[in-house]
């Protein structure tokens, strides 16, 4: 007994680690997530289990038009072999595929009890001259039942490698969404499916399209209300399920000052320039906060005191750019980019600090167009008329 106990809690431990390692499927329920919007008899809002796989992730929703198939109820099979597609035609809505959940957990469930009540009565009316081998076959059995029943009723909830198979023939199908109806009447609950192999996770990554667990109630009306000859349309959202802890969005920009890089640079311009009234709005108006990085080298010690280093870097070697023109003694050099790195900098640490980050993109942007080192203007003298333009949005005259 002392025995048994402890091999359980050996094999809880394994399956409560297996959970815990290999989560990577999620399916959150939703309140209200999905809603029938046509026919009349089924209208109204339901819950349901989104996966945190396949679904963009910002916010959205998707409306369609609910299709079960004939054949393959499952989705277990590639719907290729038979010759089905889901592919909606162009002006018809995407089309969300209703597939039974293909639970073969009670099947298992039922077919363990039959096999442990079977391997029961067999030891206990065998005579004992019974081949030993035999015994010791059926005692195994006995041991073992148990626990294999034990881990198919826990893994019952979690059977999200069947469902991620399901919505991967779904998709190649061409469906834009599945509707997964659950096979036994539960409640639906957040759940993480623990992927077993390495195989499924491939397929986790190549899912895009959103797929949802629906109750096997909801799932029977939409069947009737399809096999009644009615369109079903439902439209899915998922805005809920994707985290937004503060409505905010934090992004990133990596740039560089050296305007003389070729397309790269002209590229990174032009972006600057255009992103710059969206990202102005949307920093003002508290929906993004962003930072500015810009891209350095440094100069390995054995070299700082060479020529390439003192035209590249500053603080003996710690921050270098490339020279914008290659050539080390005329033109700008790299430790002019680095510089005016450190004032774009500077301006963002104030701007930030004065709670108006969004005046670096002004500064970013009349720099471009005052100081091009076209006009060999690229220089402080330059950069302080931008900042004096600036006028007193910020305190920034100490940097004249
Ligand atoms: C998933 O996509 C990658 C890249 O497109 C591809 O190499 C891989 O074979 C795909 N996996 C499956 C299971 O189709
Ligand atoms: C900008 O300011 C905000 C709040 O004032 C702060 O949370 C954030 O860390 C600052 N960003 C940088 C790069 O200093």
């Amino acid at each position: 007994m002392e025995r048994q106990r402890s091999i359980f809690t050996i094999f809880l431990g394994f399956v409560l680690l297996g959970l815990y390692r290999s989560a990577m499927a999620r399916f959150v329920v939703e309140k209200n997530s999905l809603t029938v919007t046509s026919p009349d008899s089924i209208k109204g809002n339901h819950d349901s289990a989104i996966g945190n796989f396949g679904i963009p992730s910002y916010g959205g929703s998707m409306a369609g038009t609910v299709v079960y198939p004939k054949e393959n109820r499952k989705g277990c099979k590639s719907f290729d072999d038979f010759g089905i597609s889901f592919k909606s035609k162009s002006g018809a809505l995407p089309t969300f595929l209703l597939v039974d959940r293909g639970g073969k957990g009670d099947l298992v469930i039922l077919g363990g009890i039959f096999l442990l009540v079977f391997s029961n009565l067999v030891v206990s009316f065998a005579p004992f001259e019974v081949n030993w081998l035999f015994w010791r076959l059926i005692g195994g059995l006995r041991g073992a039942l148990p626990l294999i029943l034990i881990k198919v009723a826990i893994f019952r909830p979690f059977q999200g490698m069947l469902m991620i198979f399901e919505v991967w023939n779904a998709q190649n199908a061409g469906a834009s969404a599945v509707l997964v109806a659950d096979d036994i009447e539960e409640a639906l609950i957040t759940m993480d499916s623990p992927e077993e192999g390495r195989s499924s996770a491939e397929y986790i990554e190549n899912i895009t399209i959103p797929s949802a667990l629906i109750e096997k109630g909801f799932g029977e009306n939409l069947k009737k209300a399809i096999s009644g000859g009615d369109m079903v349309n439902v439209n899915l959202d998922w805005r809920e399920a994707v985290p937004h802890p503060d409505d905010r969005v934090e992004f990133e920009l990596w740039t560089n000052t050296n305007d003389e890089c070729g397309t790269k640079c002209d590229m990174l311009k032009e972006f600057v320039k255009d992103f710059k009234g969206a990202a102005q709005l949307l920093e003002k108006g508290g929906y993004t906060q962003f930072t500015p990085h810009y891209i350095t080298w440094y100069c390995p010690q054995v070299f700082t005191l060479s020529k390439q280093c003192k035209s590249q870097c500053i603080n003996h070697g710690r921050y270098c750019a490339p020279d914008p023109d290659q050539d080390f003694s005329s033109g700008y050099e790299g430790r002019d980019v680095v510089l005016e790195n450190l004032r774009q900098l500077c301006v963002f640490r104030v701007a930030n600090e004065t709670k108006k980050p969004w005046v670096w993109w002004d500064y970013v942007t009349d720099f471009q167009v005052r100081c091009p080192m076209k006009e060999k203007r690229y220089n402080k003298e330059c950069a302080d008329n931008v900042i004096k333009s600036l006028g007193n949005v910020l305190p920034l005259h100490f940097m004249l």
